[in-house]
Formats: C-alpha cells, sequence, structure tokens
C-alpha cells in the first residue's frame, strides 16, 4: 500500500492536513509494530455438526425446557465457549452442507413437488435430521481489544440463523441472501479466556424454486475498529463523466460510538489503477457527540480518469483515514469505477457513452462439486466460461450475489444485474432491500436494481405500490441506477408501470408491439431462450431423461437460442437479453421433474461448465469478428451406417463447407444470427466443416469417430496456484489416436497430493453419484474435480480401470 504522499497533495494540502500528513508518516516508522487502526480478519475455518429440527437432545439443547432464552448467556449447549466440538467436522467457509446430503424423495403429498424445487436433497421438513446445521469458531480477543467496536460481517447465510457469542443469543437473520452484520463486543472475554462464535442455520423452509443450498456459503469477517470509525459500508463514491473529465462524489459515514464528543479528522486519497494516490481531499474536521453519526460529502474532481469499461475494467479506490487529534483511529478502502451508465428507449444501454448490446446469462449460484458454497476462484472461473463465449451481463437470479462474484464482475468487466429475493415492502424486505443496496451500490458493473421477478402481483395496482415504495428506497440510497423488474405478463400494467426500465421474461416477440405502445421506456430480455439440451446428446429419449442438444427443444413458454436473438439482435431499442441460464443449475429439474433428473437443462453449459453445442451458437454471434465453426452431432454412430443424421453447423463465417472422409457435401451460405443443415447418410470417420470468409478458409470444426476409450487427458485452468486457490481439473476421455470419445462413461479416481479434490462433477442431470468424493464417472467423455491448492505444489491424477492415467504439476504461487 502507499504510504508516501504525491507532491500534488502536499501543493493542494491545508496547513492543517501537512501537519497531519507528516505525522502519519512519522508515526508509523515509529511504531512499526503498532495495531493497525483497524482489524479485519475472514473467519474461514469452522467446525460444523448437523442438529435436528425436532430433536431437542439431537440440537445440542436448543429449545430444551423453554430455556434458551431464559437467561442471558446461557442458550445451547453448543453455543457456549467450552463445549467440546472436538468430534465436529472441520469445514471451511463458504460451505454449502445440503451438497454433501443424499437424495431422497419426499412423502407423497397432494401439491407438493416431493423435493423436485431443490434437486431431491434429503433436506426441508421431511428432513427435519438434514435440515439444521451448527457452526462453531473460536476467534482471538485480546485485552488490547477492550472498548473497541467488534463487530461481525455475514456476506450470507442460508438461512434463518442465529449467532451465538460464548452462549449468549447476540442476532438473528432470516434472509438467505442479504448480508448482515452484528456488534459482539460485549460478549467477549478479554481476559484470555475462550470465545467463540456459534451459529445454528436453520435451512428447513427454503425461499425459491431452485437448489438453494445450506450453511455459512458465504464469507464471514471479524472487524475491530476503534469506537470513533467509519461504520460497514459508509463510503459511498459516485463518479458523474464529463467531457473534461470525472467528478467524485464522496460521501462517508463517521460514528462516534464513544461517550464522549470527539473532533475528529477526515482525510480521504483517492488511489489510482495501479495503486497510486493521485488525488488528496482536503482534511475536513467533524465535531461529533457521543453516539453520533455523520454523513461528510467531499467532491474531487479528476482530469484524465481512467473509465471501468468491459476491456479494461480499471478500478479506484478510495483510501479514508479518520484521526482524532493526533491518533489515527481508523483506515478503510473503498473501491469503485468511474464509468457512466445509462438506458436509452431507443438506443439500448449505453456504457461511457458507447452503445452496449447485453449480451447476458442468468444464472443461479451453485455448481457441480461444491454446491452453492462457491469459493472466489470459481466465482472467478466460472464468470470467465462466460466471458469466452462473448457474455457481457450477468443477471444474478433470483437473488442478490455474494460479494465475491460482484468482486469478479467488477475485475473482469462483467456486467450485473442484481435481484432482489423479497418483492415485499414489509419491514423485514425493505431492511433486505437497504443491506443490499448499501453493500453493492459502489461496484461499477452494478447496472440495474431487480426489484422482482415474476410475482404474481406483478400486473396489480398493489403490485404497482409494492415496487413504488421499494423504487423509493432504491433512489433514496442509490439514485444514480435505474430500477427494472422481470415481467411473464402483464407489462402494460402494475409494475410496468413503476420502474424505470422493464424486463420480459419470454415473450421476446411481443416487446415490439409494447415498445410501439410505450416507446419511452427502455426494455430488455430479463429471460431469454430457453433452450433445454442434455450436453453431448443428439436423440431425445423421455424414459432416460435425455433431451437432444439442437437448438430445437425448449418449454412452452420459452423459445430456442435463435428465435430470441434473431429477434433482439436487429432492434437497437431492444437494449439486450439474459438467456434462461448460462449454466444448468440444481433443482427445478426441467424438462423431466422426477428423479433421476436433479437439475435444470437451461443451461449454455452443464453444472460443471462444459459447453453445450448451443455455447457456439452465442459464441458465433456475440464475437462475431472471431470466425468460428462448429459442428454438432458427434461422429460415433455405430449401427446407423447409410441412415441419415441430422447434421448442423453453427458459426459466422460467410458460408460453410461439409466434406465427410474428405469429400464435399457442399457449400451454403451461413444466414446470419442462423445455422446451417445437412442430412448426411451416416459413415464413420471424418466430418468436416470448413467457414470460409472473403473466400478463404478462416475456420473449422472437425467430428472424427474415435476408437474406444485408452485415456485420460487432464485439462487444468492453471498451472500455478496460491494456497487456497482452486484448480478446475476436466478430464476427458480420448482414444488410442488422441481423439475424444464422445460417449465415454468410464469411472474416474482423482487425486491431489499437495492439495485436496474438495468436489467432483460431470455434467448429467441426471446423476445420483456423490458430489463430495474423488471419483466420478465421466458423462458423454468428460468429468471435473476441484482442487483447493496447499501450500506447496500439487500433483493433481486421474486415474481408470483399463485407461492410461494423467497427472499434472501446479506449482505453488
Ligand atoms: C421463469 C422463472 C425462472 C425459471 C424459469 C424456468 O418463469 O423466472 O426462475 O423458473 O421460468 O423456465
Amino acid at each position: 500500500m502507499d504510504d508516501g504522499f504525491t507532491r500534488r497533495e502536499m501543493i493542494g494540502a491545508s496547513a492543517v492536513a501537512l501537519t497531519l500528513a507528516r505525522r502519519s508518516v512519522e508515526a508509523s516508522a515509529a511504531v512499526a509494530d503498532a495495531p493497525a487502526p483497524r482489524r479485519r480478519e475472514r473467519i474461514e475455518r469452522w467446525r460444523f455438526h448437523l442438529g435436528h429440527a425436532a430433536d431437542v437432545e439431537k440440537d445440542f439443547g436448543f429449545g430444551r425446557d423453554q430455556r434458551t432464552f431464559a437467561k442471558a448467556g446461557q442458550s445451547a449447549d453448543a453455543a457456549m465457549p467450552k463445549f467440546d466440538d472436538s468430534g465436529w467436522a472441520q469445514v471451511l467457509v463458504p460451505h454449502d452442507w445440503a451438497v454433501a446430503l443424499p437424495f431422497a424423495q419426499g412423502p407423497e403429498v397432494k401439491g407438493s413437488d416431493r423435493g423436485a424445487a431443490h434437486g431431491f436433497k434429503a433436506i426441508g421438513r421431511d428432513f427435519p435430521q438434514n435440515s439444521i446445521g451448527w457452526y462453531r469458531a473460536p476467534i482471538a480477543v485480546t485485552a488490547a481489544d477492550r472498548g473497541r467496536a467488534i463487530w461481525l460481517e455475514f456476506d450470507g447465510v442460508f438461512r434463518d440463523c442465529l449467532l451465538f457469542v460464548n452462549g449468549y443469543a447476540v442476532g438473528r437473520n432470516e434472509s438467505g441472501y442479504a448480508p448482515f452484520r452484528v456488534d459482539i463486543g460485549d460478549f467477549l472475554d478479554y481476559d484470555g479466556g475462550p470465545n467463540v462464535i456459534t451459529v445454528r442455520v436453520d435451512a428447513t423452509l427454503g425461499e425459491g424454486w431452485f437448489y438453494e443450498g445450506a450453511g455459512i456459503y458465504r464469507h464471514v469477517e471479524l472487524v475491530s475498529a476503534d469506537p470513533v470509525h467509519i461504520p460497514q459500508w459508509g463510503t459511498v463514491v459516485r463518479s458523474e463523466v464529463g467531457a473534461d473529465g470525472a467528478t467524485l462524489n464522496i460521501a462517508t459515514d463517521v460514528l462516534n460510538g464513544s461517550d464522549a464528543p470527539v473532533e475528529a479528522m477526515l482525510r480521504l486519497v483517492v488511489l489510482d489503477p495501479a495503486d497510486r494516490a493521485t488525488e488528496f481531499i482536503e482534511p475536513m474536521s467533524i465535531n461529533l457527540p457521543a453516539g453520533e453519526r455523520r454523513t461528510i460529502d467531499r467532491q474531487v474532481h479528476l482530469p484524465a480518469p481512467r473509465l471501468w469499461s468491459l476491456d479494461k475494467p480499471d478500478l479506484y479506490a478510495i483510501r479514508s483515514e479518520l484521526y482524532v487529534g493526533e491518533r489515527q483511529v481508523d483506515e478503510t478502502r473503498t473501491r469503485f469505477g468511474v464509468r457512466s451508465i445509462r438506458f436509452d428507449a431507443q438506443r439500448g444501454f449505453f456504457l461511457n457513452g458507447k452503445a452496449v448490446k447485453l449480451l447476458g446469462t442468468c444464472n443461479h449460484q451453485d455448481h457441480a462439486g461444491v454446491g452453492t458454497g462457491i469459493p472466489d476462484t470459481l466465482h472467478r472461473w466460472r464468470v470467465a466460461q462466460l466471458q469466452e463465449m462473448g457474455s457481457n451481463a450477468w443477471r444474478s437470479a433470483h437473488n442478490p450475489p455474494a460479494t465475491a462474484l460482484l468482486d469478479a464482475c467488477d475485475e473482469m468487466g462483467m456486467l450485473m444485474i442484481v435481484e432482489l429475493r423479497c418483492n415485499s415492502s414489509d419491514r423485514e424486505s425493505v431492511s433486505q432491500l437497504e443491506r443490499i443496496v448499501r453493500r453493492d451500490r459502489n461496484h461499477p458493473s452494478v447496472i440495474l436494481w431487480s426489484l422482482g421477478n415474476e410475482e404474481p402481483h406483478q400486473a396489480t395496482a398493489r403490485g404497482a405500490r409494492i415496487n413504488a415504495e421499494l423504487a423509493r428506497h432504491v433512489k433514496r440510497l442509490d439514485p444514480t441506477r435505474p430500477t427494472t423488474f422481470a415481467m411473464d405478463q402483464g407489462w402494460d400494467k402494475g409494475v410496468g408501470r413503476v420502474v424505470d426500465v422493464l424486463g420480459f421474461n419470454y415473450r421476446t416477440n411481443q416487446i415490439e408491439a409494447y415498445h410501439g405502445r410505450h416507446p419511452q421506456q427502455p426494455v430488455y430480455g430479463s429471460e431469454t431462450g430457453s433452450t433445454v439440451a442434455t450436453r453431448g446428446e443428439y436423440a431425445n429419449d423421455p424414459a432416460r431423461h435425455i433431451v437432444r442438444a439442437y437448438d430445437t427443444e425448449h418449454p412452452w413458454w420459452a423459445t430456442t437460442a435463435e428465435e430470441w436473438w434473431t429477434i433482439v439482435a436487429d432492434r437497437p431499442y431492444i437494449a439486450g437479453g439474459f438467456v434462461w441460464t448460462g449454466f444448468d443449475y440444481r433443482g427445478e429439474p426441467t424438462p423431466f421433474d422426477t428423479l433421476p433428473s436433479i437439475s435444470s437443462q437451461f443451461g449454455i453449459l452443464d453444472t460443471c461448465g462444459f459447453p453445450k453445442d448451443n455455447y457456439y451458437y452465442y459464441r458465433a454471434w456475440w464475437r462475431p469478428d472471431e470466425p468460428l465453426v462448429h459442428l454438432l452431432p458427434h461422429w460415433n454412430w455405430p449401427g446407423r451406417e447409410g441412415q441419415p443424421v441430422e447434421v448442423w453447423a453453427h458459426g459466422n463465417t460467410e458460408e460453410v463447407e461439409l466434406r465427410l472422409n474428405g469429400r464435399s457435401l457442399g457449400r451454403k451460405p451461413m444466414p446470419r444470427n442462423r445455422h446451417l443443415e445437412w442430412r448426411v447418410p451416416y459413415a464413420p470417420g471424418k466430418l468436416e466443416a470448413i467457414g470460409y470468409k472473403g473466400g478463404r478458409a478462416a475456420a473449422r470444426a472437425v467430428r472424427e469417430t474415435s476408437g474406444p476409450a485408452h485415456s485420460v487427458r487432464l485439462m487444468v485452468d492453471r498451472r500455478m496456484a496460491k494456497a487456497g486457490e482452486l484448480v478446475i481439473a476436466n478430464a476427458v476421455i480420448l482414444d488410442a489416436r488422441g481423439r475424444p470419445v464422445p460417449t465415454a462413461d468410464n469411472l474416474l479416481r482423482f487425486g491431489a497430493t499437495g492439495g485436496e479434490v474438495i468436489g467432483v462433477g460431470n455434467g448429467n442431470p441426471n446423476s445420483l453419484e456423490p458430489d463430495i468424493a474423488t471419483q466420478r464417472h465421466s458423462f458423454n467423455g468428460l468429468a471435473q474435480a476441484i482442487v483447493r491448492a496447499g501450500r506447496g505444489p500439487i500433483d493433481v491424477s486421474v486415474a481408470s480401470d483399463g485407461l492410461s492415467g494423467a497427472r499434472v504439476r501446479i506449482v505453488a504461487l
């Protein structure tokens, strides 16, 4: 971190500031090892045990004889600091315990989906033994912490959790998605006693109609600060970009949590994308009575800011320093981006004055192997897969995302729609809204606040009333971004009249008429598509819950990729579209809603992030300048010699020629935003597509009949990893000549010497194999292991009976 002061700072600073500046430099030199004004520590290591929703003894005494809340500090056995948790499992947060549960069908009750919504995991009302989770973690407290403000920040716990500190019940949070903060200083032992935090998580009830996981599935941080400090989310930076640079409006909250008035001094430093202090804002002194909180507004002009954009997502930060007298009492860092956004009803979305079509996907928050407990590097990996396809926008459906995902979007240049979970104006829902907007409003990736999705009241006067109230709260907290709502009917009424930018779920062909009736309101496809497809399968087989991966199958309310994109691509007034979905997700199994189907088949990529064929349709037209052809199906059809096979090419070159075993089957022009088809009598060998641009071959795709499985190749996303980072290891089954075997289902055993295989997957929506394992059958030739790096090098390996295995070395960073 930068501790020096630039010439510009010195010149611009007042005398007071100069004195302060010098003092702080001197002070840091003199007492280099003095405690930082603020301490922030991520709590990653926890002990975990299932409790019981219906049995007090199995729930560690929670609720015994009505006594949990009867006497302060004596709540439940497992909440007491000296409770022996040595027999509990050691887990790392983010953690989802539901992903490790067995699959089971709930009892037959009228109107119930028997657990389909959450992917048939044995959790919920019918499984009280699996629906409560207890977490315990010791925290380090010293005598020097006495009198400080100490709190915990939770980014998200699924769900309804009670927080205990040393046996005291100190906080409760209902929402499975909203962040929350709890003060804990009063309950700690500063004299060397054990200090333990305990969280009882109750996932008996869900909040959605999709897999939601269970547990502390996002980060937890312990913060210790001086009583005079900048509270959580206390800095808001809004940038106004103009012809002569950008003006930053910086609002900083300062809290005097001490019991005496103080005269504090706030000093703000702008750090540029290279982390250099570039602008110094004249310090300001604040007289704060005991217990008061005040917002300080400052402005600074950046003459030549580096704008945050999709190609160059440059990030600035504000370093906020707070002094009382000569003592620096607090320092925080708030990241932000300088950029302008606007929605235009005729011309769509603009970033920094340039029209950008929103090439989006909707996504839930689970992945193979880990469920909703997604480590930071996996968030980044998922963003990267979508960017590779050409996507530039993500709708976090239907809940606010993890901060780690927003950070990834900020750093990688992905736009984001943040959606609320509760579309209501009751006190709890508004409190969730407040926390979400306060947490997320500095993220440059966020472009819209989505108030809700397809609520039953969407087209009613009551819906309009509720959402007008929510919109009012959003504007109060963030006047810089529009509101939106994802509607699937009644757009002319209700909520459609209240939000700034209107979302169409499916029914993309109705946008035009709506735009004619409401030419002043920006519109986009909030859910588009959606083709259902099983990766690597090319014939519908309802008995096996398999859907062909051509772009033809979709539920009645939806469309193919081609149908929606051809509408949106050529209409500038439609800001873009968000495909339902980027990745397959657990739960809401569609189009087959009974076991063994446990996940949806809507994804452009499967639950592991392996692309299905439609991925190449989007990639072709979302990255039109990069020549591409892709062929489907695979070319392993023994027994079907001479029979016609439906062959498709996705691609973006002007023409595509198809060849079978060297013989041309014709060359056809590729219609814009569409695909090509042939019927080819099957003969084993090599099927080849050549894409021509300006008469020259510019892209090529090959599908070759393979021999039997012979070896496994490991493809890793990185060759170097820091401790705690993930390595995504994809296994591909090959024949003796190194060609992929597109139908292979061999059992693979993964290893990670020096690291840990934390989960596995294969993208099969009908697989009931465990995720928390080190082995997995490949599905249509592919499987994935998620490996957590240790401190040294890791040898990731894969082995399979009868096949030659593979080993890859990952170097420690
Ligand atoms: C939409 C809904 C999504 C998902 C989808 C399935 O109506 O918003 O959450 O259920 O349908 O097609």
